[in-house]
């Protein structure tokens, strides 16, 4: 693959990151915000536009990992902030009426939603609890995640995200792989993993573990690896071996949640898991996160039951504010419809060029999210190591990640070409990203047949 060097100039990223290295792991806040050579380091973002550090303007399809539903800094969310600012505060620790409204409203919305917590931070706290509290629903210890997907920074389901080929095992009966050092053992040993879409290899697990296994936790749509679509039949076929042997379904909607519907993915797809995960798009940006499901399983929570739950930030009021705003602004779904349409536009107008020139390509959506993958098939993770893509250096993908940097489009380099469209995104900023694409995919055919 020829190479395209990045011609935007960068140089003050370049030397913040130098700076930044003497006070900070790399230079950054955490693995998600590195890439090589350097990442750039913003300064600002609005409505669909983000500024790096050398006044640089781009087009954005990062939306911050996926929170920005609506474009950044939205003015009726920061309208809703001020206000509570100036006539509440910002943290009580104590009940407050907004977060009732917040969870009645999850009640109305999302399919699993009898009772919710709203957890403080990212999606991976309730996650945490998702797995605490499945395990003292069903008095069993296994979790069963798929190869691929993430779900957190905490041990209960960090493995086998992007494994080492190496040990990652067979295709239909991948090893558990755990993902950090310092990680107990015993803690992932806990933890199954299993192919997207493989009936066979989960019900040859869940046969085996049936009295061992606590939750079964899947992204309903695996954004986490791109664009990985779960055939609603294999999410059905997980309802139904979950209700067979007693095991509690974990959907992570901390991506899908809000994004593609006002009643998550588990509204679309018409599965309703025993308990659902939300975080990201929620609250358009502002930090808060939450857990829903079935009452008896949710009524286990302290202070109604043993399984302990607490945090100062929990129901924060500012994250409530915003995701009170943002869920008013998604109700009547005429957003979606429209960021349905641009990313079908997407993707639909990138197959065509890829049918025209005959590229071993495709570009998947589901909603708004959309990834150009260099290969014709993606079923699971398998699919993609296969195309070489589990390195953050893949070259296909870097070629095309630079190409759209040098005209002023961002993706955030990762190891698939994942974008997030934004309702703040105009349609002329869709025809831009799609000429772009459509002269990147001619101008190297043959490095792309
Ligand atoms: C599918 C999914 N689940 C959980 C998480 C964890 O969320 P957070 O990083 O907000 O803690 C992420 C984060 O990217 C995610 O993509």
């Amino acid at each position: 693959m020829r190479e395209v060097p990045i011609r935007v100039n960068t140089e003050n990223s370049r030397r913040m990151l130098e700076e930044a290295r003497k006070f900070a792991p790399a230079g950054v806040q955490g693995d998600g915000r590195w890439y090589d050579p350097y990442p750039l380091f913003i300064s600002k973002a609005h409505g669909s536009r983000i500024w790096d550090v050398d006044s640089n303007e781009y087009i954005d399809y990062h939306a911050s990992y996926g929170p920005a539903v609506l474009g950044y800094n939205h003015p009726q969310i920061k309208d809703a902030i001020k206000e509570t600012l100036d006539n509440e505060g910002v943290l009580f620790a104590a009940p407050h009426p907004k977060e009732v409204e917040l969870t009645k409203l999850f009640a109305e919305l999302v399919p699993c939603a009898e009772k919710t917590v709203l957890c403080g931070g990212g999606g991976s706290d309730p996650m945490y609890h998702a797995v605490r509290v499945a395990r003292a629903y069903t008095g069993k210890t296994k979790v069963l995640k798929f190869e691929g997907g993430y779900h957190g920074w905490h041990d209960y389901l960090l493995a086998s995200v992007r494994p080492d080929p190496q040990k990652a095992g067979p295709a239909d009966a991948p090893h558990t792989v755990g993902g950090s050092s310092g990680a107990l053992q015993g803690t992932v040993d806990q933890i199954l993993v299993a192919p997207f879409n493989d009936e066979s290899a989960v019900e040859r697990i869940v046969e085996r573990e049936k009295d061992n296994l606590a939750a079964i936790v899947i992204e309903p749509v695996c954004h986490s690896a791109g664009c990985l679509i779960v055939k609603t039949e294999f999410l059905q076929f997980l309802r139904d071996i979950c209700d067979q042997y007693r095991i509690v379904l974990i959907f992570d909607e901390v991506i899908t949640g809000f994004r593609h519907h006002i009643g998550g993915a588990q509204a679309i797809l018409g599965i309703t898991p025993d308990l659902g995960v939300f975080g990201k798009a929620m609250a358009n940006g502002y930090a808060i996160s939450a857990l829903a499901g079935k009452n008896d399983i949710m009524s286990l929570f302290a202070p109604e039951g043993p399984v302990f739950m607490s945090g100062t930030y929990m129901g924060h009021l500012l994250g409530v504010t915003a995701a009170l705003k943002t869920l008013e602004i998604l109700k009547d779904g005429a957003v979606h419809r429209r960021l349905w349409d641009m990313g079908n536009r997407m993707s639909g107008e990138l197959n065509a060029v890829i049918d025209e020139l005959e590229l071993d390509a495709y570009c998947v959506n589901f909603g708004s999210i959309w990834c150009l993958y260099f290969t014709r098939h993606v079923e699971n993770h398998r699919d993609i190591i296969e195309m070489s893509a589990q390195h953050k250096g893949y070259p296909k993908d870097v070629a095309y990640r630079n190409t759209l940097l040098n005209n002023g489009i961002y993706i955030q380099p990762y190891y698939t070409s994942r974008g997030f469209i934004s309702a703040a995104h105009s349609d002329q900023e869709i025809d831009k990203t799609i000429d772009i694409t459509r002269d990147f995919l001619t101008a190297h055919k043959d490095d792309l047949r």
